[in-house]
């Protein structure tokens, strides 16, 4: 058995939503200090709803993989609940990941925090800091243990 599902495999190699929005509303670049991977997600807000999102990972295969099945989960959606959206959420709709690899997925849900909150900050939209946990402090350091024990 692989140990990548089908759709990690899919999502990799056709990866959807990359690239940069010019004129982006919000813009969220969130890493992971021991990978050194980097995340970048571009979103477009109209009325509150994500209307366009695309992103750029310098990355291993999951971190594109969950990038891209993130952008597919937040698209049309709501800030608030593009918000909920957890790594767990992603590394379901992918078919899962090996327990190793869930940290790649934390980058995803940290970068939709990130792009949110500075949508936010950038129209002076009052935010619960509660819901952006990752997000603020993205670059201080690492998540990795705190999401799989590592
Ligand atoms: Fe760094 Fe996957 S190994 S995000």
């Amino acid at each position: 058995m692989s140990l990548y599902s089908e759709k990690v495999m899919d999502h990799f190699r056709n990866p959807r939503n990359v690239g940069i929005i010019e004129d982006a509303d919000g813009v969220g670049e969130v890493g992971n200090a021991k990978c050194g991977d980097i995340m970048k997600m571009y979103i477009k807000v109209r009325d509150g709803i994500i209307v366009d999102v695309k992103f750029e990972t310098f990355g291993c295969g999951s971190a594109i993989a969950t990038s891209s099945m993130a952008t597919e989960m937040i698209k049309g959606k709501s800030l608030d609940e593009a918000l909920t959206l957890t790594n767990k959420a992603v590394t379901e709709a992918l078919g899962g990941l090996p327990a190793y690899k869930l940290h790649c997925s934390v980058l995803a849900e940290q970068a939709v925090q990130a792009a949110i909150l500075d949508y936010y900050k950038r129209n002076g939209v009052p935010y619960d800091e509660a819901k952006f946990p990752c997000a603020l402090c993205a670059h201080e350091h690492d998540h990795t243990a705190d999401e799989d024990g590592e």
